[in-house]
């Protein structure tokens, strides 16, 4: 079997009772659905909905939407991320959500644009229940905003 349990809390995993780990040259299809933390050194084709989190190793990779409480990615993923809590941003996350969604769209170059140069000015106008609010599938950023919107 592909799956087991491992009990280990190694690599700054919060503390948990659970932890499912898929290894190495697996390769695992169809959707999982969890209450445990994930660590995947493997692959998963299908969605991944887990309470817990879930950490993707460096060679792990996603094809299909992941819903968690946090999210670490150092392998990739080709799909959505759902909802993720704690969504912790390395580089490679950045590039691919960067790659998986269309291009950011550029800052209107109108007033509003021009003159507020902070991410909380911004979401001023663009945060939830605001006059512009981002769609759902934004990636889920509070600030950084000039990192994918250019004037
Ligand atoms: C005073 C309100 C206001 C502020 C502040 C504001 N925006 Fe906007 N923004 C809007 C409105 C309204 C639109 C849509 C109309 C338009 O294109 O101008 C928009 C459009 C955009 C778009 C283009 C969306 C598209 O589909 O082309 C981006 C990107 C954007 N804003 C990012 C930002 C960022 C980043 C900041 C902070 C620097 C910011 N906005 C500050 C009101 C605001
Ligand atoms: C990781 C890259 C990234 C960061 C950081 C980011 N955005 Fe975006 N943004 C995007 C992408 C990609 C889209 C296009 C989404 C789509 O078309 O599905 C987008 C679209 C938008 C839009 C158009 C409405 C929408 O939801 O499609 C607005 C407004 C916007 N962003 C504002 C912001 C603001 C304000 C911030 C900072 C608080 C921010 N963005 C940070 C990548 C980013």
């Amino acid at each position: 079997m592909p799956l087991f349990k491992d009990t280990r809390t190694d690599q700054g995993l919060p503390e948990t009772d659970g932890l499912t780990l898929i290894d190495r040259d697996v390769t695992l299809v169809g959707e999982i659905v969890s209450e445990e933390n994930i660590r995947l050194r493997g692959h998963i084709e299908g969605n991944v909905v887990t309470s817990g989190s879930v950490v993707i190793e460096p060679h792990g990779s996603v094809r299909g939407d992941i819903t968690a409480e946090n999210l670490i990615v150092e392998g990739s993923i080709d799909g959505r991320v759902v909802v993720a809590r704690k969504f912790e941003l390395t580089l490679a996350v950045l590039l691919v959500v960067y790659t998986i969604l269309h291009h950011p769209p550029r800052l209107p170059a109108d007033a509003d644009h021009r003159t507020s140069r902070q991410p909380a000015d911004c979401l001023e106008c663009h945060g939830p229940g605001k006059k512009s609010p981002r769609g759902p599938n934004h990636p889920p950023a509070q600030n950084q905003c000039f990192n994918c919107h250019d004037a």
